[in-house]
This record gives structure tokens, sequence and C-alpha cells, in this order.
């Protein structure tokens, strides 16, 4: 690990900035950025081929900096899908969400056009997938087999832009921080619910009772860059370590609250054969469910993380 984390919080003036930081040279991809926040769409490479290791090394710069980056146009078949998504790690299953087709190392996100909005979890809040997981997911690699033709496009709001537009005394006092997640719960209260508002989740999973519980810094620091980002949302979140639930619903909605603000968003329209990856470390994200009637079917792999770490860890290994 570097010792000397990489701050925007101090920008050189005159530089203008993409996703926080100034824009990196690509040779071998185009790269365009979809906001000023995250996200950049990316061209001049097809998937489906083994990838050389400049135009690799690019990709993963991409991903680094605008943390959703963006592939029109890549019909892959399964194995192609996952030999891509193992560029960025492990792949690994999630206990909640469904398989598809069987498969256990792919999992998909399906409403049908006769199904209500909240058939699909966590639709209405920015979250990170699985935050409850000793090790949550890195990223998500996600295709589109079938969407809307007008709406469900999905958001992303950047958490290191959270975190570093914080005031000092805040972002100390997060620093600080640790979060209960929790999945327990999950199916018995979705079990609970009338069975038209029942969420579609996996019926079975070989995950322990210890796996759906973790604690984790509030405040995820990123292994080898030492950027902070905050790593607090609602959902499956119990409370702050040594704080009261009243007390830590409080903190929580102004942090959730700043997430939602407009310039730290992107928001990807998806089309058939639209791939993205996102960092489900620094990015909050949300489908847009503002379609009815159509059906929407994206098909995704899971990258197994690494174990969070905090700055407390990061000062220790640094
Ligand atoms: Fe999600």
């Amino acid at each position: 690990m570097g010792t000397q984390p990489v701050s925007p919080l101090r920008p050189a003036p005159g530089v203008p900035l993409a996703a926080g930081l100034p824009m990196p040279a690509f040779r071998r991809i185009t790269v365009e950025p979809l906001s000023g926040a995250c996200g950049a769409e990316i061209g001049g490479v097809d998937l489906s081929r083994p990838l050389d290791t400049e135009t690799t090394a690019e990709i993963m710069a991409a991903f680094q900096q605008f943390l959703v980056i963006v592939f029109r146009n890549q019909d892959l078949t399964p194995d192609q899908h996952k030999s891509f998504s193992r560029l960025f790690g492990e792949l690994t299953e999630l206990p909640q969400a469904p398989t598809y087709n069987g498969d256990r190392e792919m999992q998909e996100v399906r409403r049908e056009a006769d199904e209500p909005v909240n058939v699909v979890p966590s639709f209405e809040h920015f979250h990170t997938d699985s935050p409850f997981l000793p090790q949550p997911p890195k990223c998500i690699v996600m295709r589109a087999l079938d969407c809307p033709q007008w709406g469900g496009d999905t958001a992303f709001s950047n958490a290191y832009l959270v975190y570093e537009n914080l005031s000092e005394g805040l972002r100390t006092l997060v620093d600080g921080l640790q979060i209960i997640y929790s999945g327990k719960d999950i199916w018995r209260k979705n079990e609970s619910l009338p069975p038209e508002k029942r969420l579609r989740l996996r019926e079975t999973h070989g995950f322990s009772e210890d796996q759906l519980e973790s604690i984790h810094p509030a405040v995820r620091v990123h292994p080898e860059t030492g950027r902070r980002a905050i790593f607090a949302n609602t959902a499956y979140f119990k409370r702050f370590v040594g704080w009261t639930e009243e007390e830590s619903r409080a903190l929580l909605d102004y942090l959730q609250s700043q997430a939602q603000q407009l310039h730290y968003h992107c928001r990807v329209k998806w089309q058939r054969d639209t791939l993205i990856v996102w960092d489900n470390r620094f990015t909050l994200h949300r489908g847009v469910h503002d379609f009815i009637y159509e059906r929407r079917h994206l098909i995704r792999t899971t990258v197994m993380g690494e174990r969070p770490l905090g700055p407390a860890d990061w000062k220790r290994a640094g």
C-alpha cells in the first residue's frame, strides 16, 4: 500500500476534474464521461474477445476513476461475460439474489411486464449490494437482455465525492465510526409481507448465519490509492457501533440525503447488450422504476471485494 493517499480535497488550481480527479490519457480505448461526477462510456473494445494487457490496464484505470463504466453492443455468451468479469477478480454468489438460469455464478434482476415495481429488491433507495457480507462485492458486471423502451435506467452516486464534500468536523466524526450491517432477517421480513408486496429473493443458499452479519467502517478506504468514501447506506443497516438506533438513523439520514444530490450522480440508459461494470464499494446505485407494462431483464456477475478497510486500518498498514 502507498503512504500518500490521493486527495481530491485540495485540487491543483486550473486543472479540470472528472469524477473528482484530473482526466487521465487513454490510447487504446475511448472514454467519454457521463457526468462530472462519475461514469464513463467506453468505446473501441469487443468484450467477447480476449483483451491485450494495455487495453485491460486502461479499462481498469477508467474503472478506478469513473467507478461506472459502460460498454454498448456487447452480445456475450454467459462464458464470455464471466471471463471478462474475472479480470476484476474472483466471482462470488450472493445469498439473496436470484440466480440466472440455475448458474450459481450469475444472478438476474427481472421484472416482468405485468409485475409491480417492488418485486426487485431495494429499488427505492440508493444502496450498495450486500454490505452485510464479510467481503461485500467489489463490483457488479451487468448486461441487459430486455429493457423498457423508455425508462428503467440505473442511477449511481459517487460516494467519494459525498465524503470529500462533508465538513472537516463531520469527516473526522465518521472516520471513526463502524456500522453493523445484517442480512439475517430479510427472508423472514419478506415472508411477513402480503404476496403482492414481496421481493423476488433467492430461496436457498449455502451461507452460514455468521456470514450474514458484519461490522464495517463507515468510511471506506481504497486499498491502493487511499482515497476515502462514505460506506454507509440504509440497506441492511442496523446502527453505528456504540450508538442507539435512533441516533444512528439521524446521522445515516443526513449522509443518505447527501448521496441524493444530483451533482454526485450519473445515470445510464440501458439498451439490449449494454454492459455496465460498477464499483460497489465506492458508489451507491438504484434502478429507476419509472416504467410500467414493459419487461426489464438484466443479468450479472458479482466480483468479490476485499474486507473493507477503514481509515485506522489504512494508517496501520501505511
Ligand atoms: Fe442493487
